[in-house]
This record gives structure tokens, C-alpha cells and sequence, in this order.
């Protein structure tokens, strides 16, 4: 076992990556020693924070350097499959937010690089870290509901942000609203499914408040099928206010109820519980820990800085990131045909 600190770069300063610098800093065994921006403020204000780190403008530059272990990836989602080629191509491991890209041609080729140079290529479906989300989780491998056979994943929230230069509210730079947050939840249902083997098919709904903007999906739900029989609804509503969220997994035998509620998604405070019916009796679920997505990203890097030292299996690989990403596009597919579409396995 290795014991120095694992060595990140950090590309991408806006509102997402400032939360990964400082879950790279309060974490163990983890240090934040490179941080890359676009704009010359967003330089400057990484700067302000972090003395200590060396800031780039040109995200190029940082990934050459030999003393990084790590580069986090964190930029609006069309330059995913950019910068973590060059991230690869530099022969450093690769923590890459979701979407892994906008494309499964773009997911294939940054697999088949971490692949042939044996890099760790993990993608920030962080969800799955969590200890409500990821509890449900292993009390259904356990066999609590027996055969799993229906999920619900359901959000509702408020409007999203712009982002830098308005890049997601502009579909040829986001790819899709699909790949925005109900990725999140498609994640959730494969995971949660697993034991039906892969997803199938889907067909989807969406509609949108902004006239002349139906490709802005304000409010989306997709039905999706596995091979094994089960199947899921991912639902999602951008029209509403604060975060609430819900999971609902029913089996042979019993089911699950977990719902988590914020005023924002970014909050420390959240209220959250799951109950649990064994198809006898209802229990609460003793949570040990917070849940949300800012304590889900101070432990996924904690399992970069495991991955990397001891060898722990990554929490999302690049094969999971992949199948996100095509049941999102499936999903995307059928909202405009206005039919199941099958969802693209990799060959
Ligand atoms: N897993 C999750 O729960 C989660 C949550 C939120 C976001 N995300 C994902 O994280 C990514 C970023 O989202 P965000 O909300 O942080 O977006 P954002 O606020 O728009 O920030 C994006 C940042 O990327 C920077 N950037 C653009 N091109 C760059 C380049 N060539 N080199 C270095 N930096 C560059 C921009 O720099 P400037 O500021 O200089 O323009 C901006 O600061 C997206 O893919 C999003 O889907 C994931």
C-alpha cells in the first residue's frame, strides 16, 4: 500500500468543479495540486481560493505535467470526450463528470484509450455513494424485496442553471436534456435492476414550457424495459421548486420506499428516509450518514484516492458511463419518433 497523497488536477472551475476542488482539499489522502480554467476570472478566482495550486488557462499544459496522478474532469459536457482524451493520451487516470459524452462514438473511443494504457477511467454517476441511495441498493443484491420487478426514479426541482456562456440551455453543447439529470436516475434504475440483466428498449415523454423550445424538456418520463422482465419509470419535472426526489422498488416478495428533499440540491441539511417492507412489516431504515450529492462527492473521490492506492473497484466504470449515456440517447430517440426505440449495447 501507498500511502503519499494522491496528486489531482482539476479541470474546470464553474459551479460543479469549485465543489470538486474543495472535495479534493477536505479529503483524505487527497491533494488538489493543479486547477485549469477557460476564462482569466475563473482562473483568478481558483487562484484567490487555493495560493497554494498552480492554475493553467490552457487545460493542455496542466495535463502534461508528470507530477499529477488524477485529472478531474469538469467542464460543460460537448468538451467531455476532449479533454479527457488529452487526460488519457497524457497517461493519467481520469475521474470524468457525467455525461461521459454526448455520444456513444465518443464513450467507445475514451474507453478503448483508458483501455489499451490501462488507466482508471471512473465517470461522476456519485449516486451511487450515497448512504440511502446505495442502502437500497444492497438490501435489494440481499434478496429483501426478492425478485426485483418494478423501479420508480423520480425528481422533481427547480429550474436548472445557464451555465458558463449559456451552455445548457444551447442543445448543441449539452447534446441533450436527457444527459443533464435523469442520466442520474437511469444509472439508478440499471443498478437497481442489475439482477434482470440490461435494459432493452425505451419510450419516452417530454414536454416543454419555452415556446419554440420543445428540445428544452421541462418535464420527461421514459418507461424502460429489461431482458429479464422488469421494468422502470424515470420521471423528472423541472417546473416545480427545491429538490425532492424518490425511488420506489417493488420485488416478488416486499418493497422500497426512499425519498430525499432539499431546498436545493447542493444543500447540507436535507431531510431523508427510507422504509422498508418486507412483506410482513414496515420498518424505517436506520441512514448512518448525510445524503446528498455534496457528501456523495467527498466520497467519490475518497474512492479514487482507494482505486488508486489499494486497488478498490472503481464506484461507476467507463462501461457504466456508457450504458447511461445510451439510455439516455434511446430515450432522447423516442421522444422524437414517438416510439420504443431499442437501446444500443456496445459490441
Ligand atoms: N454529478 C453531478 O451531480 C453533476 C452536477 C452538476 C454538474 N455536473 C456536470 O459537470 C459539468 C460542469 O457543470 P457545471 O454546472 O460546473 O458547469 P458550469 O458552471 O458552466 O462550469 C463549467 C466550467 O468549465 C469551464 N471550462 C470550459 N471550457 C474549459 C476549458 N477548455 N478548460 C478549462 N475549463 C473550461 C468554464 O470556465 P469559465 O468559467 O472560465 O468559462 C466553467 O467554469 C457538466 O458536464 C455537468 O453535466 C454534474
Amino acid at each position: 500500500m501507498n500511502d503519499r497523497p494522491v496528486r489531482f488536477g482539476l479541470v474546470g472551475f464553474g459551479a460543479w468543479g469549485q465543489h470538486h476542488a474543495n472535495a479534493i482539499q477536505v479529503t483524505d489522502g487527497a491533494e488538489l495540486v493543479a486547477v485549469s480554467a477557460s476564462s482569466q476570472a475563473s482562473a483568478d478566482s481558483a487562484k484567490k481560493t487555493y495560493e497554494a495550486v498552480d492554475v493553467y488557462t490552457d487545460y493542455r499544459e496542466m495535463v502534461q505535467r508528470s507530477d499529477l496522478d488524477v485529472i478531474d474532469v469538469v467542464v460543460p459536457s460537448y468538451l467531455h470526450h476532449e479533454v479527457a482524451s488529452a487526460v488519457l493520451r497524457a497517461d493519467k487516470h481520469l475521474l470524468l463528470e457525467k455525461p461521459m459524452g454526448v455520444s456513444l462514438q465518443e464513450c467507445d473511443e475514451m474507453i478503448q484509450l483508458a483501455n489499451d494504457r490501462e488507466l482508471m477511467l471512473a465517470v461522476g454517476h456519485e449516486l451511487r455513494l450515497s448512504s440511502m441511495w446505495g442502502k437500497a441498493k444492497e438490501m435489494i443484491d440481499d434478496g429483501f424485496i426478492g425478485d426485483p420487478l418494478y423501479a420508480l426514479v423520480e425528481l422533481s426541482r427547480n429550474p436548472y442553471r445557464q451555465g458558463a456562456n449559456g451552455w445548457r440551455y444551447d442543445i448543441d453543447r449539452v447534446g441533450s436534456w436527457v444527459l443533464e439529470e435523469p442520466i442520474h436516475f437511469f444509472d439508478l434504475a440499471r443498478w437497481y435492476l442489475q439482477s434482470n440483466g440490461n435494459p432493452s428498449s425505451v419510450y419516452a415523454s417530454a414536454n416543454s414550457r419555452q415556446p419554440g423550445h420543445p428540445e428544452l424538456q421541462d418535464n420527461f418520463s421514459a418507461i424502460m424495459h429489461f431482458d429479464g422482465g422488469a421494468y422502470a419509470v424515470v420521471s423528472q419535472t423541472l417546473a416545480a421548486f427545491e429538490h425532492h426526489q424518490t425511488i420506489k422498488v417493488t420485488g416478488t416478495k416486499g418493497a422500497l420506499w426512499a425519498s430525499w428533499s432539499g431546498a436545493m440540491d447542493r444543500t447540507r441539511h436535507p431531510t431523508f428516509s427510507l422504509r422498508a417492507f418486507d412483506g410482513e412489516t414496515v420498518q424505517t431504515v436506520p441512514i448512518d450518514k448525510p445524503t446528498g450529492e455534496l457528501f456523495e462527492l467527498e466520497d467519490q473521490i475518497a474512492r479514487m484516492v482507494d482505486a488508486f492506492r489499494n486497488g478498490k473497484e472503481l464506484h461507476c466504470t467507463g462501461k457504466d458511463g456508457r450504458w447511461s449515456v445510451a439510455m439516455c440517447l434511446a430515450a432522447e430517440a423516442s421522444i422524437r419518433s414517438g416510439k420504443p426505440e431499442l437501446i444500443r449495447q456496445a459490441s
